[in-house]
C-alpha cells in the first residue's frame, strides 16, 4: 500500500532541485501533487510529465510565494484541482552569499521575502484547508550551525525558519497538524551549481568533515520528506532533522 495514497500535497519551488525531487517522491507514494514554480515553467512541466508518465497525478502552478495573493492562488489551485490538502512542503528558497560590507537592502529583502515571508504566507493559506493528520514540512538548512562566513542574511532566514517551525508546531498541534523541518547540508542542485558551491573549497571542506564522505543529492532529502509527510512520522512534530551525512 502506498504511504501517501489519497493525500494531496503542495510543494513550493518544485521546478528543480530539492523541491522537484520531493514532488516526484511524494507522487511515487501515491500523493496527488501541486508542483509550484516562480519562473521555470518548463522545469515544472517536466516534473509533472515524469509523475504522470509513472501513473501519478500532478499539476504545475505558477506563483511567487512571497506575494500573498499568489500564495493564496497556489493553494486555491490545489483545492480546485484535487479537492483537499494534506501536505505542504515549504521548499522555495533563494540563497545569495555576501560578506557584511556587501549586504544591501535588496540582498536582505530578496532572501527574507521568499524564505521567510513566503513560507508564512503559503502556510497561512494552506492551514485554512489542512485538516487533522496533515503535515507541514519546512526546508531549513545546516547553514545556521555551520555558520560559514558571508552567509549572514541567508543563515538569518533559516534561523527564522527554525523558530517559526517550533512556533507553528505548538500552534497547530491542537489541530493535529504536524510541523517539522529538514535541515539539509550541501545538496547538488541547479541552485548550488549556479552560485558556484559545487566544486568550491566550501564543498571540499564540507565533504572532508562529513562522516558519509560526500555531499547530498536531492533524493536524499526527498525520502525524508516522504517519511515526514506519512503517518509513519505521526508522533513527530516540532522536530528539526539534520540531513547532512553526519556533518554538523
Ligand atoms: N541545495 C542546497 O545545498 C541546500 C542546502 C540547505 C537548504 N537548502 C534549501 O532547500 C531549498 C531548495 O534549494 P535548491 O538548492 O533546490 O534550490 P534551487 O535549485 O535554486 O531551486 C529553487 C526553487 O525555488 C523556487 N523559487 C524561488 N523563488 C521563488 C518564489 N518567489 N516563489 C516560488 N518559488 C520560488 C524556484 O522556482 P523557479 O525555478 O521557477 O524560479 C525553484 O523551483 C531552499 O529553501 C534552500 O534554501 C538547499
Amino acid at each position: 500500500m502506498s504511504k501517501l495514497a489519497g493525500k494531496v500535497a503542495v510543494v513550493t519551488g518544485a521546478s528543480k532541485g530539492i523541491g522537484a525531487a520531493i514532488a516526484r517522491a511524494l507522487a511515487a507514494e501515491g500523493a496527488k501533487v501541486v508542483v509550484n514554480y516562480a519562473s521555470s515553467k518548463a522545469g515544472a512541466d517536466a516534473v509533472v510529465e515524469t509523475i504522470t508518465a509513472a501513473g501519478g497525478k500532478a499539476i504545475a502552478v505558477q506563483g511567487d510565494v512571497s506575494k500573498a495573493e499568489q500564495a493564496q492562488g497556489l493553494i486555491d489551485a490545489a483545492i480546485k484541482e484535487f479537492g483537499r490538502l494534506d501536505v505542504l512542503v515549504n521548499n522555495s528558497g533563494v540563497y545569495e552569499f555576501g560578506a557584511i560590507d556587501e549586504i544591501t537592502e535588496e540582498h536582505y529583502h530578496r532572501q527574507f521575502n521568499v524564505n521567510v515571508l513566503g513560507l508564512l504566507l503559503t502556510t497561512q493559506a494552506a492551514v485554512k484547508h489542512i485538516g487533522e493528520g496533515g503535515s507541514i514540512i519546512n526546508i531549513s538548512s545546516v547553514v545556521t550551525s555551520m555558520a560559514p562566513p558571508a552567509t549572514a542574511v541567508y543563515a538569518g532566514t533559516k534561523g527564522a525558519v527554525d523558530a517559526i517551525n517550533s512556533v507553528l508546531a505548538n500552534e497547530l498541534g491542537p489541530r493535529k497538524i504536524r510541523v517539522n523541518a529538514i535541515l539539509p547540508g550541501i545538496i547538488e542542485t541547479e541552485g548550488t551549481h549556479s552560485i558556484g558551491v559545487i566544486g568550491s573549497d566550501l564543498e571540499h571542506t564540507t565533504v572532508a568533515q562529513t562522516p558519509l564522505g560526500r555531499i547530498g543529492q536531492p533524493d536524499d532529502i526527498a525520502r525524508i520528506a516522504v517519511f515526514l509527510a506519512s503517518d509513519d512520522a505521526g508522533w513527530l512534530t516540532g522536530e528539526r532533522l539534520t540531513a547532512a551525512g553526519g556533518f554538523r
